[in-house]
């Protein structure tokens, strides 16, 4: 079956019906790094690598094997776009062809303070920050390229987060797959090593597909197990989605609900000075790209190797840190 999947997904891919999205406009606060996360260097056994080149890497290797030359598009932030631009011109594109790369830039929402108003920042103006990794969708239209998909006959669009270096985002079995269960959305997930672990997992609610993260998940349904001592919310999201072109026509204006969260961010007081708080004092909206999937009925997983496609950057030290992935990685490329 796999054999028969790879070839649907291929000869889409060899047609150059197939296109690939980095979202790129988080800050990394975690990480601790302060340019754009792409920036980031790692020692692999390949050498050092930046983020961004090993993504490059990918898709060249896909380019080579398929024989095209796969639409690259980058979402970044107003904070992190030139800056992020700057490094893949100073770098070559880690000799990527460039007219193949498009950037583009995610929308901002205000921050607002514990009493509900918005705040200033150093010049005075209102405060805001990057609108989630669901303000994919409105972006990606705004800057008019959905049009851009559709003149160049491009059908599936595959999105993954910059922090998964073994991200294996041009994969024609998981296309393969979507196409022969008809559906229009897709992802992959890896088996949670435990309750605990911090990362959102697919179900069901109300009948319709959706990921719900770790903090949302009541902690007896982390630990529900099924006849298989299987957790029942056990297939992690990995961060990786796979959409038909259709997709991105439908959510162009589409509104996702938002997430607050509750961070430290400097403002100007109402003497005009700036003050940079010790405990978080302001909220943070985001909307999540997954809150659309329960707008449709089915969506496509595909299970995946954990050690062969999941080794992602978020932490400076620990579970999921540089060290980490680097790991995974040189096992991966032995
Ligand atoms: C994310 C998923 C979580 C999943 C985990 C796997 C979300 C909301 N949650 O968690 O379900 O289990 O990955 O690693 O996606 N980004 C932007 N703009 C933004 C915010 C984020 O482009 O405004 C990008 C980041 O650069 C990153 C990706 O989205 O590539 C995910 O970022 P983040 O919001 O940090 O989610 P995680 O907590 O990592």
């Amino acid at each position: 079956e796999k054999n028969e999947l790879q070839k649907i997904g291929e000869d889409k891919i060899k047609k150059g019906h197939y296109a690939v999205i980095t979202m790129a406009g988080g800050q990394g606060t975690r990480l601790g790094h302060s340019g754009p996360k792409g920036t980031y260097a790692l020692e692999t056994i390949n050498g050092k690598k930046y983020i961004f080149e090993i993504i490059v890497d990918t898709l060249k290797q896909a380019n080579a094997k398929y024989g095209v030359s796969i639409p690259w598009y980058i979402m970044t932030s107003r904070e992190n776009n030139k800056e992020t631009i700057e490094f893949l011109e100073q770098n070559n594109y880690f000799g990527y062809n460039k007219e193949n790369v498009k950037f583009f830039v995610q929308g901002e929402l205000p921050l607002i303070d514990i009493k509900g108003k918005i705040i200033l920042d150093k010049n005075g103006k209102i405060k805001e920050a990057a609108d989630g990794n669901g303000g994919i969708y409105e972006a990606f239209a705004r800057e008019g390229l959905i049009k851009e998909l559709k003149n160049n006959k491009i059908d599936w669009i595959f999105v993954s987060g910059i922090d998964n270096i073994l991200s294996n985002f041009v994969d024609p079995v998981l296309l393969g797959l979507t196409i022969k269960e008809e559906n229009v959305i897709a992802s992959k997930s890896v088996v949670k090593t435990n309750p605990k672990e911090k990362v959102g997992v697919f179900c069901k609610m109300n009948g319709k597909p959706k990921v719900i993260e770790y903090i949302d998940l009541p902690e007896e349904m982390a630990e529900e197990r099924d006849e298989n001592n299987e957790l029942v919310y056990g297939n992690v999201n990995i961060g990786t989605y796979l959409y038909n072109r259709s997709v991105f026509e439908d959510l162009a204006d589409a509104k996702l609900p938002y997430h607050a969260a509750f961070k430290k961010s400097g403002y100007l007081d109402l003497n005009g000075e700036f003050i940079e708080p010790e405990e978080p004092n302001v909220y943070k909206f985001e909307a999540f790209i997954f809150d659309a999937f329960p707008r449709y009925n089915e969506m496509t997983i595909l299970r995946v190797k954990r050690q062969d496609e999941f080794a992602p950057i978020k932490n400076r030290t620990g579970n999921d840190s540089p060290e980490t992935a680097i790991k995974l990685y040189n096992e991966k490329y032995k």
